[in-house]
């Protein structure tokens, strides 16, 4: 299988610039001999200090949302426009934390998707169930629906631009990680419904990053699998001690 490993830090809501600055040089300097592809997502207000820092490395710049217009009246959100202009190349667009704590729903998720596509962005798509859906046996069914409404209307050559994160919510920020064969089972579904919506081929080569608890003695274990296509790393993001190893994870 020809797929590289992708391995991402979303930072969320932490640091300052002096704080984010110190991170991206280090993660510059220490992942300057990486196999892997390798981003940072890093809040709006420190996209421009990580952009300069990052720009022309094997890092690449990751925003962790953007509006569903291009520009207009929609005060406190922020346009992929801009988003452009800082060197963002990459948008995190429904993450768990999007869908639950500020309620985007899969077709407001889906415009987004579609908007970023359109102005030339990768995205990362994420999917997940929450631990009663888990507790309820709808896993696949969430993961399907997740996949399917996000990527409606998305085209087979625009696919090439999506990687989609399965992250179980009942893992993220809990310490508590999907077993490698639980999280390998729902990799292999998605697969399944990429192929039965864009075919043999574009299922396998699409990225299917695993988050959740990502942690440096558990990341090899799950990269093992074979559907386990890279990590979305949240906590473990935020030290060069923490990430580096799960980014150079053997
Ligand atoms: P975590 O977060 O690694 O802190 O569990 C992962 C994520 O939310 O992307």
């Amino acid at each position: 299988m020809s797929r590289n490993y992708y391995m991402a830090g979303n930072w969320k809501m932490h640091m300052t610039r002096s704080e984010a600055a110190l991170l991206a040089q280090e993660l510059v300097n220490k992942l300057k001999d990486g196999k892997h592809k390798y981003l940072v997502a890093p809040s709006f207000t420190l996209l421009e200090t990580v952009s300069a820092i990052v720009e022309g490395t094997n890092i690449r710049l990751g925003a962790q949302n953007c509006a569903c217009e291009e520009q207009g009246a929609h005060t406190g959100e922020v346009s992929v426009l801009q988003l452009k202009d800082l060197g963002v190349q990459t948008i995190i667009l429904g993450h768990s934390e999007r869908r639950h704590l500020y309620k985007e729903d899969d077709a407001l998720i889906n415009k987004k998707v579609k908007l970023a596509l359109k102005h030339g962005f990768e995205v990362i798509l994420c999917i997940g169930e929450l631990l009663e859906e888990r507790e309820a046996g709808k896993v696949e069914e969430v993961c399907e629906r997740q996949t399917v409404k996000g990527l409606e209307g998305v085209s087979a050559g625009d696919l090439a631009n999506i990687v989609i994160a399965y992250e179980p919510v009942w893992a993220i920020g809990t310490g508590k990680t999907a077993t490698p064969d639980d999280a390998e089972a729902v990799h292999a579904f998605v697969r399944k419904v990429i192929k039965r919506l864009y075919g043999e081929e574009a299922a396998a080569k699409i990225i299917i990053q695993y988050g959740g608890s990502v942690k440096p003695d558990n990341a090899a274990q799950l990269m093992a699998k074979e559907n386990i296509d890279g990590a979305l790393v949240g906590g473990a993001s935020l030290k060069t001690d923490t990430f580096v190893p799960i980014a150079k994870f053997s």
